[in-house]
């Protein structure tokens, strides 16, 4: 089985090159506000909050940050705070942040942090322990690489040929399934969920899908690779970049069938997030800056997964071929700054528990 990918790039690289899903999460602020809201604390009072795919920290710390001042108005003293990630995660870089100037840590003293090491398709943690759980940007990734792909020519779920595009909404259906069914395990009754994750626009034909832009630039680079010789192109066949972005439909379809007498909808819907990186070409028309900053975002979370499926199979060095290949997006950028938008759309869903609380032990 191949995996599709082992954390983030560390050592402080993802941190810095991460603001897209900074925002992401900050446009969230709301849906957090509704679910503490709406959550049922559990009668021996103690509180969990799990954040799944929490990378090497400096997202996470503000999603908390947030979580714990809403809880604490609900009266929640001593929380845990669980981070869940890969194994391959940068940890220690997250332990540095719980310790640096921007941890919550600061402002709740009395939470505890905890780690665990462990892919979110499967139970993280105890059963019926977990109160509120959080996840950014993260749920799109899938298991593996969907098993059997031919895609000589393309990439992502944009241009993917229908016979393998069904081979990626598959495996893209289950890992949902899975991820959706693990939480159900963790989140105590009245405990709840909320994901921020790539999304599409299903009402759209052709299939309105987050990214497309940036991924046909990924696409264009990695097939001069293989063009030149140095990607052979059965590996490149068998690889797609092992994210899908989840219509309304496809996020809702398990909550309506196999997951409904676990977990209730509370909300599944689409919104906007503008690119910081378009944004402040338009406000500086500095296009080599937004070159290398549109690139070094890339980099951050794609490069694991690109050295993974293709650059540790490619010809010579996989740093070096890691290295042409931002460096030839960085170009392309710089050459045609409009041809790559990265037009988001961010897919939130919310459930909550099921289930009656476990009367206190007394
Ligand atoms: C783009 S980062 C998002 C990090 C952070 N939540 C944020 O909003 O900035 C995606 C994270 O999901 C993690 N991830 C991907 N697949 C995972 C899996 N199967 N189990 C746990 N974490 C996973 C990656 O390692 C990475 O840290």
């Amino acid at each position: 089985m191949t995996e599709a990918t082992q954390g983030m790039l560390g050592r402080g690289y993802y941190d810095a090159h991460s603001t897209f899903q900074a925002d992401v999460a900050a446009s969230g602020g709301a849906l957090l506000a509704q679910a503490v809201d709406i959550l049922k604390l559990p009668a021996d009072g103690k509180v969990t909050v799990a954040d799944y795919g929490c990378a090497e920290g400096r997202n996470s710390m503000a999603t908390v940050q947030s979580a714990l001042a809403l809880l604490a108005a609900r009266g929640v003293a001593e929380p845990v705070v669980l981070h869940n990630d890969l194994p391959g995660n940068d940890w220690a870089g997250l332990a540095a942040n719980l310790s640096g100037a921007a941890s919550y840590l600061k402002n709740f003293p009395q939470a505890r942090a905890l780690f665990a090491p462990r892919g979110f398709f499967e139970r993280v943690t105890l059963p019926g322990t977990v109160t509120l759980g959080t996840s950014g940007s993260a749920a799109h990734w899938l298991s593996r690489q969907p098993p059997g792909l031919d895609m000589p020519r393309s990439l992502y779920r944009s241009d993917a040929p229908p016979a393998e595009l069904a081979k990626l909404l598959a495996q893209a259906a289950s890992d949902w399934q899975a991820f959706l069914a693990a939480r159900a395990e963790e989140l105590h009754p009245g405990g709840v969920l909320l994901v921020q994750m790539l999304g599409a626009d299903g009402k759209v034909s052709p299939v309105r899908v987050s990214a497309a832009g940036l991924l046909k630039l990924m696409n264009e680079c990695a097939l001069s690779l293989v063009d030149d010789g140095d990607i052979p192109q059965d590996v490149y066949a068998a690889y797609c970049f092992p994210v899908v972005p989840r219509t309304i439909e496809e996020a809702c379809a398990p909550l309506e069938a196999a997951l409904a007498d676990r977990l209730e909808l509370i909300h599944c819907g689409l919104n906007y997030v503008p690119s910081p990186y378009r944004l402040a070409l338009e406000k500086t028309a500095d296009v080599a800056g937004f070159a290398k900053s549109y690139t070094a975002f890339t980099r951050a979370f794609s490069e694991t997964s690109l050295r993974l499926g293709l650059f540790n199979f490619g010809r010579g060095d996989p740093g070096k071929l890691a290295d042409r290949f931002y460096a030839m997006m960085e170009q392309a950028l710089a050459a045609r700054p409009e041809a790559y938008p990265f037009d988001d759309l961010t897919l939130a869903v919310m459930v909550r528990r099921r289930g009656a609380a476990t009367p206190a032990v007394t």
